[in-house]
């Protein structure tokens, strides 16, 4: 094991999930492994419980530029930012919240080329297993 992914649901699955992943060592982190199981994860939450994929969240430090950019790769943008515990919100297929200000919070995303996953037509065939512990 490498790490993990999981979805909170305090509420059910009629409100809004929210997601973590977590790449545990540096050696592992930068091969696309975050990319992979966070695509798997969205595909069988959106087609299996079901979720709606507007319900999906994340919750992220402002100063986590690698998960910040991992979301907006997977079709999250940012609706909010948190101050008291400086982190933003984010959900998917929702466009940057007009009143918030990036330079704010220093984020200093760097645009650059974005290569976007559509995670929604990630094929689950053959591809889930069981946790062998
Ligand atoms: C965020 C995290 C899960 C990324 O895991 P990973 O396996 O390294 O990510 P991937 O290799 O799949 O990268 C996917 C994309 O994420 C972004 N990304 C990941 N690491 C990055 C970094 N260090 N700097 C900038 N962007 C980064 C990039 O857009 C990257 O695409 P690219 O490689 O084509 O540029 C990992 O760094 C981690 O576990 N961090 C600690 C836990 C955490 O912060 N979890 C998120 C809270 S929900």
């Amino acid at each position: 094991m490498i790490g993990d992914v999981n979805l909170f649901l305090p509420n059910g699955v009629e409100e809004d999930g929210e997601c973590e992943i977590m790449i545990a060592s540096e050696h592992d982190r930068r091969k696309g492994y975050a990319v992979e199981a966070l695509s798997l994860f969205l595909s069988y939450l959106t087609t299996s419980l079901p979720l709606p994929p507007t319900h999906l969240i994340a919750r992220i430090s402002s100063a986590n530029i690698p998960s910040i950019k991992l979301f907006q790769r997977l079709g999250f943008g940012i609706v909010k930012h948190v101050k008291v515990f400086d982190e933003v919100e984010m959900r998917y297929a929702s466009e940057i919240a007009r009143d918030l200000d990036l330079a704010d919070l220093a984020l200093e995303l760097d645009p650059g080329v974005v290569q976007s996953v559509d995670w929604r037509k990630t094929s689950l065939q053959g591809r889930l297993g069981s946790y062998d512990p």
